[in-house]
């Protein structure tokens, strides 16, 4: 596409907080789909290694952290500076993304992240308990700033590709089900009629299963964590507990799960980091695989939009989610290399470029299971040739992400006053069809692969072959020998 299309107008200041890998491909999405005035955009990060290529978009560039002291002080002037309706654009690491949009809602300004970030510190506190560092508590702050002021300036929280496009892909695949499924019903309209759907299709759970297959040029090289996109950011989220949204349909829990005695209730924990938790699940390129059953905030917020309830408000049906994350190879080999050494991260952390991967592509979609066609795995296959030839700055990992942000900037732009949202309360036909032209070939396939496929094999195992989709038989467990409770068979 050369003619891309200008979707809004933004007449405040542009405030970008973090100007990382996220940041950097962000900002040529801006630039080419909104009318602005370039001199009142900034950019602020403790790390201006990037700032040439700010300055080169006539961007100015505050070299600062924003913090949980300074954010009022240095974000109000920026954000109202020359009237119109400022936007903030936090694609940062280390700033409570909960502090900043309801800053941002008191003096107008609309607000888009990617993630629900803290302040600084708080993945890596010894101090809290394994629920504290959560997810379903990270959110569930958010879910209470919403409840204490609903409606309002809109704030779209956690919008990237997941969580966020994700969200977009299950109603999309949904509906595509519904229709292989001869449901003929109309497509929903609320959060209540996508859950009945849900249940009237039978998915017991969905996988948000990605496998991302970009090489790099150069080997790893010891002692350096190499990822796609954020190792601090991967890294925070992979020393959290596993976390998953809870269905219905589970009759097993793991022995090291924990619930969650206040909130939503639509998720448990495990004991365990996620970025060392492995789960069995599929996507089209690599077929079956393991993935790492990383904590994301997706897993439990469409968990909890699906939940459909009984009048005495008890949940009735509710899909299990989880990530299910099979990064490039560099980064699974920096994750074994981090937790053989017990946890100690190393030395040098590195992003790789657009221009240091040979090829790969970055598949990342949504897989529907347990319903009467098996499983269904919708999502994108964007290649870096593609994403080289259609955005600057970024990579395949990196596009699926910015293309997200710039969806829910212009879904912003066009309900300036929706409150506090979620991805999966946007409307996805619109934030598909932004993000669409950016995601490579997005496809629907059905697979008859289960998590009980070639199971058992020579070794004992303790699975439930009455269900192939409980999480029981997806879970990788220590060498798959039977657990407590169970009879050891081994003889
Ligand atoms: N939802 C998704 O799909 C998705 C995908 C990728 C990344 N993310 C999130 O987006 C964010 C950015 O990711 P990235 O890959 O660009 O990370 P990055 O590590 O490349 O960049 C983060 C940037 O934030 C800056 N920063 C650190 N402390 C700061 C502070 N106090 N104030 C302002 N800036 C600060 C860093 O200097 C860095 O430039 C992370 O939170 C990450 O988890 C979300």
């Amino acid at each position: 596409m050369t003619d891309w299309p200008v979707h809004g107008r933004i007449d405040g200041p542009i405030v970008m907080i973090g100007f990382g890998s996220i940041g950097k491909g962000t900002l040529p999405l801006i630039e080419r789909h909104f009318t602005y005035d370039k001199s009142r955009m900034v950019i602020i990060d403790p790390n201006d290694s990037d700032r040439a290529l700010a300055e080169k978009h006539g961007v100015r560039f505050i070299h600062s952290p924003v913090t949980r002291e300074n954010y009022r002080d240095l974000l109000t002037p920026l954000l109202t500076a020359g009237g119109g309706q400022g936007f903030c654009v936090n694609v940062s690491v280390d700033t409570s993304s909960v502090d900043i949009m309801e800053l941002c809602r008191e003096i107008g300004a609309l607000y888009i992240d990617t993630v629900t970030e803290p302040w600084a510190g708080f993945y890596f506190d010894a101090s809290l308990g394994a629920a504290e560092r959560s997810n379903y508590a990270l959110r569930e702050s958010l879910l209470a700033a919403r409840r204490a002021n609903p409606g309002g300036v809109t704030a779209v929280s956690t919008c990237g590709a997941n969580p966020g496009m994700v969200s977009w892909f299950v109603k999309r695949a949904l509906v595509n089900l519904a229709a292989d499924l001869g449901d003929g019903s109309p497509e929903p309209k609320s959060r209540e009629d996508w859950a009945q759907l849900a249940q009237r299709l039978g998915v017991k759970g969905i996988h948000i299963a990605e496998r991302d297959t970009q090489r790099a040029k150069n080997p790893k090289p010891m002692q350096t964590f190499v990822n796609t996109w954020s190792v601090e950011g991967f890294l925070s989220e992979g020393v959290q507990p596993a976390e998953l949204g809870w269905g219905t349909h589970e009759k097993w829990m793991p022995e090291n799960a924990g619930t969650h005695e206040t909130g939503c209730q639509a998720a448990i924990y495990l004991l365990q980091p996620g970025a060392n938790t492995r789960v069995r699940s599929w996507t089209p390129t690599a077929q079956a695989q393991y993935g790492f059953l990383v904590t994301h905030n997706e897993s439990i917020s469409i968990s909890d939009y699906l939940t459909v309830r009984d009048a005495a408000g008890e949940p009735v049906y509710r899909p299990t989610c989880h990530y299910a994350y099979h990064p490039c190879n560099d980064a699974v080999l920096s994750l074994h290399e981090l937790f053989g050494q017990s946890g100690r991260v190393q030395e040098t952390q590195h992003i790789l470029d657009e221009n240091e991967i040979v090829d790969g592509i970055d598949e990342l979609g949504v897989l529907l299971y347990g319903h009467g066609k098996n499983a269904y795995w919708f999502g994108s296959q964007l290649s870096i040739e593609e994403t080289r030839r259609i955005a600057p700055y970024q990579n395949a990992t990196g596009l699926q992400v910015t293309s997200a942000v710039l969806a829910g900037m212009v879904w912003a732009l066009e309900n300036p006053n929706a409150g506090i949202v979620e991805a999966d309360e946007l409307d996805f036909r619109r934030c598909l069809e932004v993000q669409t032209p950016y995601l490579g070939p997005v496809v629907g396939v059905y697979t008859d692969w289960t998590p009980l496929d070639g199971r058992p094999g020579f070794f004992p195992e303790d699975i439930d072959e009455s269900d192939p989709w409980q999480f029981r038989n997806v879970l990788v467990r220590s060498g798959d020998m039977p657990i407590s409770g169970k009879p050891n068979l081994v003889k």
